[in-house]
């Protein structure tokens, strides 16, 4: 049996699967019948249990900046977007404001009656008219699907589902797997059902090795759709040499290369044939431009063609 399907039969699927794999699957059917391209933007770490009534867990770095500005961009781009997130990680629109105490962007008004109100502060309302306006396009269009998942294996279900839905689709679905997934994970029948005691000691634990979920996805799962995986690297000499095994190996057709303390200035997008570095100048950080918006520009063309060539 296939690990990744050992995987599946060992964990418990998340609370309102059923749900949620449905509203992916009408959102998929209805944008692929308005003749929408698809995006599944993948987006935040994700949380491995050490107890299964879980008060400890393993985490990893990423706060969603990557996965949420590109799905913004996707979406200006007249793509309909899942987004699959990191629950309390960044999401689109709401992500310009994440730093802000809400309170501080409003400012109470009182009228000559004495009345009371709260309007925006003048300081903020060009900012706030700006992400405002793009918002209200994508709920007017409905163009834009949450959903959110906390630990490792709510995160595969769901990613499953995506892709089952894009498998409907054939190549005018993507694939954008932006999010840090564990490599490693304690089965849930090894986990101890309550807190772990720290009066027992040092604690040890062995965890298994996680499925890479690439292998079923573009094989089974969505094998026409257009899939672009990340590598994330800390060693600059080996990010390009990985990404390109990785093409190797699942057959995909994109990998971007990034690096952990650099990634918001530069990536490297690897394909079979090409390596095409995207690097932001300090002009253009200045100005506030990030640097998804070059990575989606250029996938989006990519995308255009692997669809012509379909
Ligand atoms: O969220 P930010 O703070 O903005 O950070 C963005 C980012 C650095 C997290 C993002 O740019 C990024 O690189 N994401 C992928 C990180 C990662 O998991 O890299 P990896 O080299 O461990 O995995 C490579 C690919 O395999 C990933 O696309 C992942 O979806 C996939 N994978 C990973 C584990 C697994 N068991 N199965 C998989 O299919």
């Amino acid at each position: 049996m296939a690990e990744w399907t050992t995987y599946f039969e060992g964990s418990n699927p998340p609370e309102k699967y059923v749900e949620n794999r449905t509203r992916i699957k009408e959102f998929v059917s209805r944008h692929s019948k308005e003749g929408r391209r698809l995006v599944l933007v993948t987006s935040g770490g994700t949380r491995v249990p050490l107890e299964s009534r879980t008060v400890r867990f393993i985490d990893n770095f990423s706060v969603g900046t990557r996965g949420s500005v590109s799905a913004e961009n996707f979406l200006a781009q007249g793509y309909a977007v899942i987004f699959l997130h990191r629950l309390n990680s960044l999401e689109p629109f709401t992500r310009h404001f994440s730093r802000v105490n809400f309170l501080d962007l409003l400012s109470l008004t009182i009228t000559a009656d004495g009345s009371t109100g709260v309007q925006v502060d003048p300081q903020h309302t060009s900012k706030l008219v700006r992400v405002m306006e793009r918002y209200q396009q994508v709920k007017e269009t409905d163009t834009l699907l949450s959903v959110s998942f906390l630990s490792l294996s709510d995160y595969l279900y769901l990613l499953r589902a995506a892709a089952e839905a894009f498998s409907h689709i054939g190549p005018a679905a993507m694939l954008y797997l932006a999010a840090a997934v564990s490599d490693f994970y304690i089965p849930h029948n090894e986990l101890p059902e309550h807190k772990i005691q720290s009066a027992n000691g040092p604690l040890q634990i062995t965890m298994q090795m996680t499925p890479k979920m690439l292998s079923p996805l573009v094989k089974e799962w969505a094998p026409q759709a257009f899939t672009v995986s990340f590598k994330l690297e800390t060693d600059t000499s080996i990010l390009i040499i990985k990404a390109k095994q990785a093409l190797q190996k699942y057959s995909h057709q994109v990998v971007i290369a990034n690096i952990l303390e650099t990634r918001k200035m530069t990536v490297t997008i690897v394909t079979r044939d090409e390596e095409e570095v995207v690097l932001m100048s300090d002009s253009e950080l200045d100005t506030g431009m990030e640097i998804e918006e070059k990575i989606i520009t250029d996938l989006v063309r990519r995308h255009q063609k692997f669809c012509q060539g379909s």
